[in-house]
């Protein structure tokens, strides 16, 4: 077992949103909360936390929802982690997650990750390891794709350094798309509340980083080829993570976004911990975690 791994930097997870292009599913249901293949789609931004050593993570989401993450998630001691709730009253733009941890966070920097994005990649937990280290403002991961005009797009110059950024561009100056993965320092509430509603009528991450950008604050970090990224805002996103992950377990004999197993492998829990919280489980992820601290002993 690796030995036990953390940073002080805290992790926020936004799950908030009203996934209105996933209705009827999410109009009883928040959309973090549908599942991927065998998990709550919460469970894989939370497990990428893990892995780069965050120990502290807040769960933003709307007051109707908030409950049920609770409810899932608890307050994180049987994980050896601690979860924190904050809501969010009305969904404002990604942006605004600063603004409503700005308390909690205490001048310590941040992770953010979108609730609704699966990011693997062969190394990740090193490539996030290296990032929480950075001394850069603020840290954000780019990965190539087909047609960038949903995303944040970034622009480099010939050595690789961003020179532009923008959000959902009509017309992409790259094919390289901003990742819903974040990393600020403690400058990031103060230049959240510098920003002016888009005209979706949002606080935009991208205007976010792009006043990094414009300090040269911002460093980029390109994924590997080899990476996955899936963005489940959509049904055919949903439907495609979910046959992914399906597929990558069944092959490899190893879950993806498993935070119990993040948290054992990091030294947070021991092996009759984690037995014990598959035990709970009466299922085939029960059974793996159970499984994979008996194969440790
Ligand atoms: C948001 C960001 C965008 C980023 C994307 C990643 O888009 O605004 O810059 O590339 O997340 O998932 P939204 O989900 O608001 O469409």
């Amino acid at each position: 077992m690796t030995p036990p791994h953390e940073t002080d930097m805290k992790g926020v997870v936004l799950a908030g949103g009203l996934g209105t292009r996933l209705q009827p599913l999410t109009l009883a249901l928040s959309k973090q909360l549908l599942p991927i293949y065998d998990k709550p789609l919460v469970y894989y931004p939370i497990t990428n936390l893990i892995l780069a050593g965050i120990r502290e993570i807040c769960i933003i989401s709307s007051p109707e929802h908030l409950p049920l993450y609770k409810k899932l998630l608890g307050d994180g001691a049987s994980w050896g982690l601690s979860f924190t709730y904050i809501e969010q009253p009305k969904p404002a733009g990604i942006a605004q997650a600063m603004l409503l941890t700005e308390d909690w966070l205490a001048g310590s920097r941040s992770i953010l990750a979108l609730g609704d994005n699966i990011l693997y990649s062969p190394g990740l937990t090193g490539l996030l390891r290296t990032a929480v280290t950075s001394t850069a403002g603020a840290v954000c991961f780019a990965y190539p794709v087909r047609d960038a005009r949903a995303f944040g797009v970034i622009e480099f110059d010939e050595d690789g350094r961003p020179i532009s950024l923008e959000e959902k561009p009509e017309r992409p100056k790259s094919n390289m798309a901003v990742t819903g993965l974040y990393i600020y320092d403690a400058t990031a509430a103060e230049r959240a509340r510098g920003l002016s509603p888009s005209d979706r009528g949002e606080l935009e991450i991208t205007e976010l980083n792009r006043s990094y950008l414009r300090d040269g604050q911002l460093e980029v970090v390109q994924l590997p080829r080899g990476s996955t990224w899936l963005d489940t805002g959509t049904l055919e996103g949903m439907v495609t993570a979910t046959e992914w992950v399906r597929a990558v377990e069944q092959q490899q004999g190893f879950k993806v976004g498993c935070p119990e197993e993040a948290a054992w492998r990091n030294g947070w829990i021991n092996s009759e911990a984690l037995s014990a919280l598959g035990k709970r489980l009466r299922s085939g992820y029960g059974e793996y975690l159970c499984d994979i601290a008996k194969d440790a002993q």
